[in-house]
């Protein structure tokens, strides 16, 4: 990182023409409160707002995953990139050309290689699948599980041929490196050293980011072929499978509110060759909240079609969970006589499916409906079962109209008093809240949260920390009074080592320029840091004299760092009397 030094003049224009409220604004809707705008964060899942921008100093903080920077660090974070791509993105935004040289643009060009070698490799893979002489095996089975020439031809479907070297000497002769195979994970490192394709004799199905780029591969092993069912690539420095989602690039196109979660890639492709645009599917691993959070971007509500067996279901109350901590609403598809959606297409065609589809129950229907599929409920003893059940899940329900609407139901299917159900739900709702209070309660002064990843010393120095940060956060709003503060305070009278480089990064932008900015320090630090300086920066807002209080700070500051320097010299005091300690037990021997 450190070879990266823009001009504070490119940086300066960088944050004029990307004024962070406009280019935060494209991914989050952002209401305006006072000298603030706040909105849903788009890095965590939440229902009430904690995401807030800052226009006047050009940063931004999420109160609920402390994800903060500036402009840059928001890019960063958002598309997923390094802090020099960020800079080129932002300004390629703004129509701006970056400067020749003088900074270190390795990580981004060794991504750029891994994305063209992905994009070969799909390349290669469709034209050995539509080479008869080659891909026939291929091809017959996606015929027989009748993909049309378009389906295929959409999703680049493809062949990877038997053999070890078929990728790897056609990447060799568009002058690809071994290694950069390997990183990108379509080969593996043999034991003499050298690249081998991972894909042999599978059908290919590459996995393709919302910005077009082939990130990794599916590949599906023949009827009648030892071995897993799928081989899919490994996280990456282009790909990390929790966070992708396969064919989301083209469901995010689809006019549709709703996006339809399934298992497998087959699904997904019949689905959209049926006319269900709006089909996705997590890949090969289970459904994550960061996926969830991907697909709130583009639709109002979720439809899960897990399939039908036990591991289906398993997967589905999963997904809800996950589903249930955003805002997206969710309804299950409950697919009869244990198929899944591409042979229930097939079966009955595409209209049925489009029925089922309409009438999908929702979350909570959906678990009264498995709950009572456990128990006979025409014995009296079930329905006894089934009830209890029933309870248990509508007092989950943080909603109490729904609570009141489903209680109603269950009164009439099961002949009980609608009343004598409210009345043990609404306990049990009780009962949980308190539950849920102590939960949280206990796990906001639980030591697990109180770790500090960022600034880890600051909770053994916590006045010291507290004093460093104040005066940072004075410093950068008025930097007038850094010459004096810089006389007085040397970096090394800094206790934590965070806000020590933080003050050196300071010092060093103030010795240059006269306003602060933070996009001047931010190629210098991590996001994760971003969030945190952000943080800071806003603290002196409240102070009235600002002089008085960084003067207090530093006097509290040279403070603690004399009671340092007489614990270390206590424990010199210590060390010595257990020497004499020791020297009075042998003198006893
Ligand atoms: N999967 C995987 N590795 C396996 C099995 C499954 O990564 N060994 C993932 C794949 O993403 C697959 C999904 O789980 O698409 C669902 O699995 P499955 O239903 O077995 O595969 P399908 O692609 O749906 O194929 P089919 O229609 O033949 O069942
Ligand atoms: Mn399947």
């Amino acid at each position: 990182m450190s070879v990266i030094r823009l001009s504070d003049e490119f940086l300066s224009e960088i944050r004029y023409r990307n004024r962070i409220e406009d280019v935060i604004s494209s991914y989050v809707n952002l209401k305006r409160t006072g000298n603030t705008m706040k909105g849903l964060c788009p890095f965590h899942n939440e229902k009430t707002p904690s995401f807030t921008v800052y226009p006047e100093n050009g940063s931004y903080y999420c109160f609920g995953c402390q994800n903060g920077g500036d402009v840059i660090t928001f890019i960063r974070n958002a598309e997923n990139l390094d802090y020099i791509e960020a800079v080129k993105y932002l300004a390629d935004r703004s129509g701006m050309s970056m400067p020749e040289s003088g900074y270190d643009d390795s990580a981004e060009k060794m991504r750029k290689t891994l994305l063209e070698i992905n994009r070969e490799t799909a390349r290669f893979y469709h034209s050995c699948l539509i080479d008869p002489k080659i891909g026939k095996r291929g091809l017959d089975y996606f015929y027989q599980r009748q993909l049309t020439p378009t389906t295929i031809k959409k999703f680049g479907l493809g062949f990877a041929p038997d053999g070890f070297y078929n990728l790897v000497n056609h990447l060799k002769s568009l002058g690809y490196k071994e290694n950069d195979m390997i990183l990108a994970n379509v080969a593996g490192r043999g034991k003499n050293g050298g690249a081998y394709d991972r894909f042999r004799g599978k059908v290919m199905f590459p996995i393709i980011d919302l910005r077009g780029n082939v990130v990794g591969f599916g590949g599906r092993k023949l009827p009648g072929d030892e071995g897993a069912k799928y081989i899919n690539t490994s996280d990456t420095p282009v790909y990390k499978k929790t966070k992708n989602m396969y064919a989301m690039n083209l469901a995010k196109n689809s006019k549709s509110e709703s996006i339809i979660l399934c298992e497998g890639y087959m699904d997904v492709i019949a689905l959209h060759q049926a006319g269900f645009t709006n089909a996705v599917a997590a890949l090969g691993t289970a459904f994550t909240e960061d996926q969830a959070t991907l697909i709130s971007k583009y639709a109002k509500e979720v439809i899960i079609t897990m399939d039908s067996d036990e591991a289906g279901q398993k997967a589905s109350k999963r997904a809800i969970d996950i589903v249930n901590k955003t805002g997206l609403k969710i309804r299950v598809l409950q697919i009869e006589g244990g198929k899944d959606p591409d042979e229930y297409i097939k079966t009955y065609g595409a209209e049925r499916f489009k029925l089922l589809l309409e009438g999908a129950k929702n979350d909570i229907e959906f678990n009264l409906f498995s709950a009572k599929a456990k128990y006979d409920t025409d014995t009296d003893a079930g329905r006894l079962q089934y009830l209890n059940d029933a309870v248990e899940i509508l007092a989950g329900v943080n909603n109490e109209i729904a609570q009141n609407i489903y209680a109603g139901r269950l009164s009439d299917e099961l002949s009980v008093d609608k009343q004598v159900l409210t009345n043990r739900i609404k306990a049990l709702y009780k009962k949980r809240a308190g539950a849920r209070q102590k939960e949280q309660l206990r796990e906001m002064t639980s030591p697990t949260v109180r770790r500090d990843d960022i600034n880890p010393e600051a909770v053994r120095h916590k006045r010291a920390a507290a004093a460093e940060e104040i005066i940072i956060s004075i410093l950068m709003l008025n930097p007038e009074l850094c010459t004096t503060a810089f006389e007085q305070l040397s970096e090394e009278e800094f206790i934590t080592s965070f806000n020590r480089r933080l003050y050196k990064a300071l010092k060093t932008a103030l010795s240059t320029s006269k306003a602060f900015d933070i996009t001047m320090i931010s190629s210098e630090f991590s996001p994760a840091e971003m969030g945190r300086i952000v943080l800071i920066q806003n603290k002196a807002t409240v102070y009235k004299d600002s002089r008085r209080e960084l003067n207090d700070c530093i006097a509290v500051l040279k403070e603690e760092n004399n009671k340092l320097q007489k614990i270390d010299s206590s424990n010199m005091d210590n060390d010595e009397f257990a020497k004499a300690m020791q020297k009075i037990a042998k003198n006893k021997k």
